[in-house]
């Protein structure tokens, strides 16, 4: 048996160490016999778990591939990302799902899911999760007035599913020159009306639903004990009123609000109502984000996340506890990975923390930028994956390959 001691992260923080078999904890206990690690003061966290990332396979590897992001998130400290299904071509199918999974599966450091594409027709595949866009932005569209049919095929299914949620009748699909233009393009009012709408659908349906990335505090409220819903640092932490490197480093959808409507959702935040943390983390290259008009959106974030928010934890904007909650427990919880706390019969995924060795956001993924470049975090210092080191003193040690596929 291994063992891992130091101060770990279970109903509060106590001294003790974790014995694992396996890749699996299978004993927690002030004194264990076997091959010893001590972290002494160290904090030992569960790892997290990323639902929302874009690693752009297969198709657009120029920006990211399926090795460096699941690195860039492994030296954060995540240990599991659930992949979107975006691609070129979209996974759409049970052969285009299957394909995707067989290219990444040698390439993957950490483990991963995958998701399944929903346009308004239902496809059974081997996924996660299903995911579908109520804005016309890729092909994996699905109509307003198509979604209770959906609805209906993932509750058949007994999967869940996660929405991007504004309304493609209310966006208006003219040119935006600036942030500010491309936001009033697409009003708090398109998710707050996506979000209504589809609680309307499921209401004598009860599918499992998330609402990803909700930017307006109305859309939270709405949301709030009938499904789960996340937000993203990038939505927290600007507006589109702040100035980027290039202006089009903050094009995202949904955009960034204003500062107003940002200091609102940091309120709940900071005071306990958002379930779930999810990065977003969708890269694209310095020459694509150069041109506002012409720019993908999309903000690289997978790296960042978990080290920023530790860093607010320092900071004591917000608890371990909640940050625990929103990036471990609920992720791990919705999508019944066996991940996300530290308990015997689960995962021996860990981080281990220093919160004196503060540091900066350094870029990560292929694409080579971050909008939080030099920002103030804490990195973790190791990082355990089923129980075998990926991340020794602040450098990647893992491998392709080692992450395992979670269906
Ligand atoms: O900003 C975004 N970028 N929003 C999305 O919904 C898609 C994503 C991407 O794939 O680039
Ligand atoms: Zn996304």
């Amino acid at each position: 048996m291994d063992i891992i001691c130091g101060r770990i992260y279970r109903n509060g923080i106590h001294r003790a160490c974790i014995g694992i078999e396996n890749g699996k904890i299978v004993a927690i206990a002030h004194h264990l016999e076997g091959k010893k690690t001590d972290y002494g003061n160290a904090l030992i966290f569960p790892a997290a778990v990323d639902i929302h990332v874009h690693f752009r396979e297969p198709g657009q590897e120029y920006k990211e591939d399926f090795f460096t992001g699941t690195r860039a998130a492994a030296l954060s400290g995540v240990t599991c990302v659930l992949d979107m299904p975006n691609n070129r071509p979209a996974i759409v199918t049970k052969d285009a799902f299957e394909e995707k999974a067989a290219l990444v599966r040698d390439k993957a450091c950490i483990d991963f899911g995958l998701y399944g594409g929903i346009t308004e027709k239902f496809e059974d595949m081997p996924c996660i999760a299903y995911k579908t866009f109520l804005s016309k932005d890729n092909e994996i569209f699905c109509s307003s007035d198509r979604i209770e049919h959906v609805l209906r095929a993932v509750k058949g299914a007994e999967k869940p599913l996660v929405i991007h949620a504004e309304l493609e009748e209310c966006i208006e699909r003219d040119t935006p020159k600036n942030l500010k233009e491309h936001e009033r393009s697409r009003r708090a009012e398109c998710e707050i009306a996506a979000v209504r709408e589809v609680l309307k659908a499921n209401g004598h349906i009860h599918a499992k639903i998330h609402f990803c990335h909700l930017t307006t505090p109305e859309a939270v409220e709405m949301a709030k004990g009938r499904a789960s819903y996340g937000v993203t640092p990038h939505h927290l932490l600007f507006s589109c009123e702040r100035s980027f490197t290039h202006e089009a480093w903050g094009k995202v959808n949904p955009p960034l609000r204003s500062e107003r409507e940002r200091k609102k959702l940091y309120e709940h935040f900071i005071h306990g109502e958002i379930p779930i943390l999810e990065s977003d983390h969708a890269p694209h290259t310095r020459e694509e984000k150069e041109d506002f008009e012409q720019a993908p959106s999309g903000m690289p974030g997978a790296n960042a996340m978990i080290p920023l928010m530790l860093y607010r934890v320092k900071r004591g904007d917000i608890s371990l506890d909640r940050l625990f909650h929103m990036v471990c427990k609920n992720p791990a919880a919705f999508f019944g990975i066996p991940k996300g706390s530290i308990e015997v019969g689960k995962d021996a995924d860990f981080m281990v923390i220093d919160f004196e060795k503060e540091q900066e956001i350094k870029p990560r993924s292929k694409c080579g930028w971050s909008p939080y470049k030099g920002w103030p975090c804490i990195y973790p210092s190791h990082v355990y994956l089923r129980g075998e080191k990926i991340v020794e003193e602040y450098e990647f040690v893992g491998g392709a390959g080692m992450g395992k596929m979670i269906q």
